[in-house]
């Protein structure tokens, strides 16, 4: 029989529970699982809260940024995604460590006008009474001004066929800005409305932060790249060719740019910071002239490889959902900053010394070779291995002929066995 969902977000959580067990046909330990990772404080977040789902946080090490050492937390489920970022940080900390640039930090927002039939005309009302909507903007979140910030600019594109688009530039301190930036846009979008006759179609921040960039640089001399039978000018070569392979082809600038996101985004989720609004920013970033490209470019002229990424990261280190996530303010303890700026930098640093570890790993050994003794550690996890018995699991997994669940089920149903005759 179908549960009842009617009303499921006003049934308090045993009700809901209860619901969702019954639909699902959950037995008793499943349904325990919803109390193990339940946070009573969840509820005010989300709606239809249920349970948290725990992913794993670890620490990358190695990272040097602008001449400081960084531990870095990073939240993920893919198992050498830390192991990388710690040793492409390692090879650049041999050879001094990341340097970045940051300009700018504001975050932009959008006022959408449409069926207009005149837009440039409409434009230039709006651009010569832009002093006065700045004022409406901070009017709009006074506290801002107060701490340094505020409406900066504004700007104004026409779109075609009769949208134009008022980009407003705010200054959010040390915040991510979303909200702030909302409610400045939404008054505006009146004052405009009143100027104009004109309603807003809509008016919303926007996730493509140019005026957010952030760029880190290394240079790497050659000979700290070597791996196995690879001279480092060879690998520094390849990497520099793996690289102008990710501006040709879409294909794998997806993948090359996806390792870098691996990185950013375990960051992001370990400091709180909205991943989502990170990735479609970066992968905005990366089509900026038409064509889909490799975010970092890797150049080598046979003595030093020279690394460079530059990406939009309007992260914030204060706001709504950091403040009521005790790890994220923890971790962000731990990553040593002061300011969003900070954490920008690191995160930039991070993308780069992922995809520096992927690319030497790809052009050298093959990915395979270094992810195979995490990966196989997952599947003995997963297969129920214990931590006493996965070093024996693991070694047996490697001579395995087949390297999968079931094979995995086999060999820790053997040990136990074993274990079990050697006891008696
Ligand atoms: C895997 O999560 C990431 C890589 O595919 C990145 C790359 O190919 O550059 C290894």
């Amino acid at each position: 029989m179908t549960a009842d969902f009617r009303h499921f977000y006003q049934k308090n959580w045993a009700e809901r529970t209860a619901i969702v067990a019954q639909q699902a046909h959950l037995t008793p330990a499943e349904q325990a699982l919803f109390k193990q990772y339940y946070l009573p404080q969840h509820h005010e977040i989300i709606e239809n809260y249920l349970t948290d789902y725990p992913l794993p946080m670890g620490l990358a090490v190695n990272l040097v940024v602008d001449g400081v050492d960084h531990i870095v937390p990073m939240v993920t489920e893919e198992p050498s995604v830390i192991a990388a970022a710690s040793n492409g940080a390692k090879i650049v900390k041999r050879a001094g460590g990341f340097t970045t640039v940051l300009n700018q930090r504001e975050m932009i927002g959008q006022i959408v006008l449409e069926q207009l039939s005149d837009p440039a005309a409409t434009a230039a009302v709006i651009e010569a009474h832009a002093a006065a909507l700045l004022k409406v903007a901070d009017a709009a979140h006074p506290s801002l001004k107060k701490r340094g910030g505020g409406a900066r600019r504004l700007r104004t594109r026409v779109l075609g066929q009769g949208y134009l688009s008022i980009d407003l530039f705010v200054d959010v301190q040390a915040a991510m800005g979303a909200n702030m930036l909302n409610s400045m846009l939404e008054a505006v979008a009146k004052s405009i409305g009143v100027m104009t006759k004109q309603d807003a179609l809509l008016s919303i921040l926007s996730n493509y932060a140019t005026a957010s960039l952030v760029k880190a640089i290394c240079d790497i001399p050659v000979g700290l790249l070597q791996a196995g039978r690879y001279a480092g000018k060879l690998v520094a070569q390849k990497i520099a060719s793996a690289s102008t392979v990710a501006q040709l082809d879409p294909y794998r600038a997806t993948t090359h740019n996806k390792g870098i996101m691996n990185g950013i985004d375990a960051v992001a989720i370990a400091s709180g910071n909205d991943w989502r609004a990170l990735e479609s920013g970066a992968h905005a970033y990366a089509v900026k002239d038409g064509q889909y490209r490799g975010m970092s470019t890797w150049t080598s002229d046979g003595r030093m490889l020279h690394g460079e990424l530059e990406l939009p990261l309007p992260v914030g280190i204060v706001g709504g959902s950091i403040k009521i996530n005790e790890l994220a303010q923890l971790n962000q303890r731990i990553l040593g900053i002061q300011t969003a700026g900070d954490l920008e930098r690191i995160m930039v640093a991070i993308g780069l010394a992922q995809n520096l570890a992927a690319l030497r790993a790809l052009v050298t050994t093959g990915i395979q070779q270094g992810h195979m003794h995490l990966q196989l550690k997952s599947l003995a996890m997963a297969a129920g291995a214990t931590p006493e018995e996965l070093p024996v699991i693991l070694q047996r997994l490697e001579l395995a002929s087949q390297q999968d669940l079931a094979t995995t089920q086999q060999l820790i149903a053997e040990l136990r066995q074993t274990k079990e005759e050697t006891d008696d």
